[in-house]
């Protein structure tokens, strides 16, 4: 595995590569890595002859309030982890190289960057947009892997390749979860072993908002009210920024449920915001 810090080479590197006919599979991360992280580079491995990850703490999708500065860091695990998962390249661009200082182009998706998480993180799903289309444009995969569990930041890339003619396929792997149904997330790192326990209400919530809709429950008020309760028996969940059921293109919030449909939450517990979502599909 080679780890390429600068631009201009991995561009170089992945022309040499797309040059001789071989596929590049591209997995963007934030690093402190996980399984979850780990199953889109297996299937990368499995359907490119080339995998390349990227790990940047992407300082322009954080609101100045946010955690950039605590966001977990752990970088020597990390490049274990890729040894063993024997991918050809990591790319660690240093933030001072990837942002000139007078970087100033941005990619809005508009609409549906406003909705569910977009309410809550304004300007969060401008700068994801912004920096993968740069790491596209250094490394033309010719697919890019993405999890489920942020639902909203799949749609919004995927919208970006369609309305700006980006030659890449987009593929959305599966949520993985710990054994209680806690969606694996670099995050989980913040929370204490209390809060901990109280993370598994919100799969438990959209684990009883599918089953309500399978029992034949259609009107998404009854499903929120019902999602809302599996929520308000933890204690130390503070805040609901979300809990409904959504259109998984438009991301409209649906007034009967029919069809596919995605079941979403974001939830607070302090500082801390967890987000899952699960398709469903009648
Ligand atoms: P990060 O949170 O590190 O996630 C990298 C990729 O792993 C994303 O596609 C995310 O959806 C996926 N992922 C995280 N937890 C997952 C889980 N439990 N199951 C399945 N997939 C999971 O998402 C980002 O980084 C950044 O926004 C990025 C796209 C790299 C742009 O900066």
């Amino acid at each position: 595995m080679e780890i390429i810090r600068i631009p201009r080479i991995l561009q170089d590197t992945c022309k040499k590569h797309l040059s001789r006919g071989r596929t590049i599979g591209f997995v963007p991360t934030m690093g402190a890595l996980h399984e979850a992280h780990l199953s889109l580079i297996k299937r990368s491995r499995l359907e490119n002859d080339i995998t390349v990850v990227s790990i940047f703490v992407n300082p322009i999708q954080f609101a100045p309030s946010e955690d950039l500065e605590k966001y977990p860091r752990d970088i020597e695990n990390d490049i274990k982890k890729l040894r063993t998962a024997e991918i050809d390249s990591l790319f660690l661009p240093d933030k001072a190289i990837f942002y000139s200082e007078d970087f100033s182009t941005y990619i809005n998706v508009e609409t549906i960057s406003e909705k569910l998480c977009g309410r809550f993180r304004p300007g969060h799903f401008r700068g994801v947009a912004t920096v993968v289309a740069k790491l596209f444009n250094i490394m033309k995969p010719t697919r890019a892997y993405f999890g489920q569990k942020d639902f909203q930041q799949a749609v919004i890339i995927r919208k970006m390749i369609k309305d700006l003619n980006f030659d890449i396929d987009i593929i959305v792997c599966p949520t993985v979860r710990e054994s209680d149904g806690l969606a694996m997330s670099s995050r989980n790192l913040y929370l204490n072993e209390k809060h901990r326990k109280a993370a598994s209400a919100v799969y438990r919530c959209l684990s009883k908002a599918s089953d309500s809709i399978k029992s034949g429950i259609s009107d998404t008020e009854q499903i929120k009210e019902i999602m809302k309760g599996v929520i308000s028996e933890e204690p130390l969940i503070t805040d609901i920024d979300y809990a409904s059921v959504y259109d998984p293109e438009t991301l409209e919030e649906v007034n009967e449920i029919k069809g596919e449909v995605l079941i979403a939450v974001a939830v607070r517990l302090g500082d801390i915001r967890l987000i899952d979502n699960i398709l469903f599909i009648q």
